[in-house]
């Protein structure tokens, strides 16, 4: 079992999540993160954290069909552990539909 960064962090990218998680094992593209799923040790104590409710356990739904995307970027993207400045126009974002198919990038973060 891992948890899962979800469709809803897209373009929201809050990273409150990157500071509670005790094995850092969150990896940042573009416009969202992602958990690497060997990494995780399942203590859920990111989910609470997320202001988008983006984090959920593989066991939901929506979760599994992210999976496979949080295991894919999790070896493309640089790892984060530390919160960085959020988008301007996050909260824009939260909870908008089809993000996934309009908004996803496979690009990396940009690095300092
Ligand atoms: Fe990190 Fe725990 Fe969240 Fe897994 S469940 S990503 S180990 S904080
Ligand atoms: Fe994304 Fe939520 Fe973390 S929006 S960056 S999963 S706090």
């Amino acid at each position: 079992m891992t948890y899962v960064v979800t469709e809803n962090c897209i373009r929201c990218k809050f990273m409150d999540c990157v500071e509670v998680c005790p094995v850092d094992c969150f990896y940042e593209g573009e416009n969202m993160l992602v958990i690497h799923p060997d990494e995780c040790i399942d203590c859920g104590v990111c989910e609470p954290e997320c202001p988008a409710e983006a984090i959920h356990p593989d066991t939901d739904d929506e979760a599994e069909k992210f999976l496979e995307v949080n295991a894919k970027y999790a070896e493309a993207w640089p790892n984060i552990t530390r919160k960085g400045e959020q988008p301007a126009d996050a909260e824009d974002w939260n909870g908008k539909e089809n993000k996934f198919e309009e908004h996803f990038s496979e690009k990396p973060a940009a690095q300092d």
